[in-house]
């Protein structure tokens, strides 16, 4: 564990921007410091657990039940999903989302870009128990740059000699001060299909609040999203790239109490908004063909409505 930290520091180790350490769990973790902002990125997962700009609050949520075992997907941060979102559509024993967020990401590059913010790139390729999972070769590409906003791309490459079928999302969990109060920007007049109502199709009128549980994925949707967060003064922006689709998660109560790694109340402090390839809004990719989904997400400061 010692040997491996060390020449995680050697190889890609960057004074003033990229530190390897034991995280929770003693999983690895880069942490990331620069002049800009802080976060953390775990290798288990490929996921971003911590996102915070110098003088701002942290922007993503992460529950402070998280279970940080090889086995299982951290609750919070940005779980990678991929290559398949919700359950596998025809195996329901096959894990739910895929196996990117349970698995062990390597590190292939890390470097300081001249604005100041640090870039981190993750990579997974096909082994034998992804193939005994998903019966194709492939390579994945996961590139953070933390600044004072964060960027996340995810490239999906074939690297086949069949065409494949790919699903995903950046399953981000924002914090937020109280998501009755928080209303979403960007999702107006869209078509989404309810997954807590046999999957109807129906139509978004005006802004998205949430009051119950929701769990939706809106479909053509390549606009921005702002989530407005009165009682923490911020706006964040999620802007996306390669997606047309757009999955809104809080499980609220019931749910939250059912799962082990949540606190009962925990609903009330974050919102899941994915940028995803969800639906069917899942990309079919030919040998060497490659694919990018990504997203920008950035912190302004919310002027009360007057
Ligand atoms: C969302 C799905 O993306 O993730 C929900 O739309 C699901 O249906 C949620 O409950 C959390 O999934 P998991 O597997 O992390 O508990």
């Amino acid at each position: 564990m010692t040997d491996l930290l060390a020449s995680l520091n050697a190889d890609f180790g960057l004074e003033g921007h990229v530190h390897f350490q034991a995280g929770e769990n003693g999983l690895h973790m880069a942490r990331i410091d620069n002049d800009l902002a802080t976060a953390e990125v775990y290798l288990h997962g490929g996921n971003i657990t911590a996102f915070q700009p110098h003088g701002s609050d942290p922007l993503l949520w992460l529950s402070p039940l998280a279970q940080f075992q090889t086995d299982k997907a951290i609750r919070g941060g940005v779980p990678v999903i991929w290559p398949w979102f919700g359950p596998h559509s025809v195996d329901s024993h096959k894990p739910q989302h895929g196996f990117a967020r349970t698995a062990s990401w390597q590190v292939s590059h890390a470097g300081a870009l001249a604005d100041g913010s640090t870039q981190l790139q993750l990579d997974l390729r096909d082994t034998s128990a992804t193939r005994t999972l998903w019966p194709h070769a492939f390579a994945l590409e996961l590139v953070f740059t933390v600044g004072t906003e964060l960027r996340i791309e995810l490239t999906s490459r074939n690297t086949g000699d069949q065409p494949f079928t790919a699903g995903a999302a950046l399953h981000s969990y924002f914090a937020v001060g109280d998501v009755e109060q928080v209303v979403v920007e960007g999702l107006a007049d869209c078509e989404y299909i309810d997954k807590l109502d046999a999957d109807r199709r129906k139509r978004q009128e005006g802004l998205v609040r949430i009051h119950a549980e929701v769990d939706r994925i809106y479909l053509k949707t390549e606009n921005s999203c702002v989530i407005h967060d009165p009682l923490m003064a911020r706006q964040i922006h999620i802007e996306k790239g390669g997606s047309r689709s757009t999955v809104v998660w809080n499980p609220w109560a019931d749910k939250a109490e059912a799962m082990a790694d949540f606190p009962d109340q925990g609903f009330r402090q974050m919102l899941c908004i994915e940028t995803a390839n969800a639906a069917d809004d899942v990309r079919i990719l030919a040998p060497g063909d490659a694919h990018t989904l990504s997203q920008r997400i950035s912190l302004h400061r919310e002027v009360p409505r007057q």
